[in-house]
């Protein structure tokens, strides 16, 4: 199916003209109808939990549950579907990677364009159990320097932080790079594909990813409350679980089990996400993310091409080939502040946006935007269509 065929293949029922969605990068909306027809069917008909019983409610669900993963394992190029550990967002999946690697004596390094589900973590264990961190900056391109990387290693580092892409300006990072330094030295490689899974092709065996991290409700299409650890073979050993209880499996021992992906999948799932999500990937599986990403790359250049010349706009757009940047950028209006001017988008025009700090300091600090109220952030998904463009630079032009 060609793009201009995707753009419109959604069909969710809203009127789509009424509703100037820029915000993918935050979740995707609308979903495929096939997403929202998942999970109604699995409230109205089904109902049960996952892995707790035989009925042929609780089989259907299991066999559901099974099918997202293994699309999710395509997806990834991963080893195989037990690689993949469902959780409940992209932060949650990053939890479960610095908690259960991190132990005291430990350092890491990572960027400071990360989101603040790195951050965070990465602050609480320096202060909780003592780890040592070192952040990298990036270069003017918005991209780090992986060398940086190699001259920050310690004999200690155990793990290498690195998102794929800024969700601030859509700059895509050099994980190959960074992971082949991370290999050399001994170090896990963790990359957060939170702007990237379902946006640019990712085969995690074929490159030094040693857990990959994304929510499935963004890129993937499926609902919040959705998320996805990848594990390379072997990294289990190295990664404690996060959280413990309920698998439905050993369950007269009282201890994790050690298998995936019951190690690090607890208590009941998310199982009408995971639905939503099963149809989200299935939706994915019958259009190339190739072509996606190129949608999306075609519509971030029109509205860059609309708005280079503005006198009232502030572009935070860099210029990168294709493999380089996804579909996410950020600017500023002269004499507004971002919160009110993406009020005025909602209220006055209907287009919605993202303002602020997008819980990324570090790259909004490098921006020079960290105490000025950050950005404007557009992102454009699978389903953003030229009007959406055309519709946000007609808005702009008025101030
Ligand atoms: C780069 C990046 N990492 C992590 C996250 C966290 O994902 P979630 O919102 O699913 O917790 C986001 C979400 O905005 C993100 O953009």
């Amino acid at each position: 199916m060609g793009l201009a065929a995707v753009s419109h293949a959604v069909d969710t029922g809203l009127n789509m003209t009424s509703r100037c969605y820029l915000d993918n990068a935050a979740t995707s909306w609308p979903k495929p109808e096939g997403v929202l027809a998942a999970m109604d069917r699995y409230h109205r008909e089904l109902g049960v939990a996952a892995g707790r019983g035989a009925t042929r409610a609780a089989s259907e669900v299991d066999a559901t549950i099974a099918r997202c993963r293994l699309r999710a394992a395509r997806l990834f190029n991963a080893e195989s579907s037990d690689r993949i550990v469902f959780t409940f967002n992209g932060t949650d999946s990053l939890n479960v990677a610095i908690h259960g690697v991190l132990k005291p004596g430990d350092h890491v390094i990572a960027s400071t364009l990360e989101h603040n589900s790195v951050l965070r973590p990465l602050s609480e264990q320096r202060r909780r159990i003592g780890i040592e961190t070192t952040f990298i900056e990036p270069e003017a391109s918005g991209r780090v320097e992986p060398v940086k990387f190699r001259e920050a290693l310690r004999p200690n580092t155990k793990l290498i932080a690195l998102l794929h892409a800024s969700n601030v300006t859509g700059v895509v990072q050099p994980i190959d790079d960074v992971g082949a330094i991370a290999r050399q030295a001994g170090a896990l490689m963790l990359v957060d594909a939170a702007q990237t899974a379902g946006h640019l092709p990712i085969d995690v065996r074929n490159r030094p990813i040693d857990m990959l991290a994304c929510p499935g409700h963004k890129g993937l299409l499926g609902p919040l409350g959705t998320g996805l650890l990848y594990l390379r073979p072997g990294t289990e050993q190295h990664v404690a679980s996060f959280r413990q209880g309920g698998t439905g499996s050993l369950s007269e021992d009282d201890r994790q089990p050690e298998r995936l992906p019951d190690k690090y999948e607890s208590g009941n799932h998310n199982v009408p996400g995971l639905f939503g999500l099963e149809a989200g990937l299935e939706w994915l599986e019958q259009h190339r993310v190739t072509d996606l990403h190129a949608h999306t790359l075609r519509l971030r250049r029109r509205l860059i091409d609309a708005l280079t010349d503005s006198k009232s706009v502030r572009l935070f757009a860099a210029d990168r080939p294709n493999e380089f940047v996804v579909g996410v950028l950020s600017f500023v209006v002269n004499g507004f502040d971002p919160q009110e001017m993406a009020a005025i988008l909602d209220h006055d025009f209907q287009i919605q946006v993202r303002a602020g700090l997008h819980c990324a300091p570090g790259a909004h600090r490098s921006l020079g935007t960290l105490t000025t109220g950050g950005t404007i952030r557009i992102s454009f998904g699978a389903t953003t269509v030229v009007d959406d463009v055309d519709q946000l630079v007609a808005a702009l032009r008025s101030f």
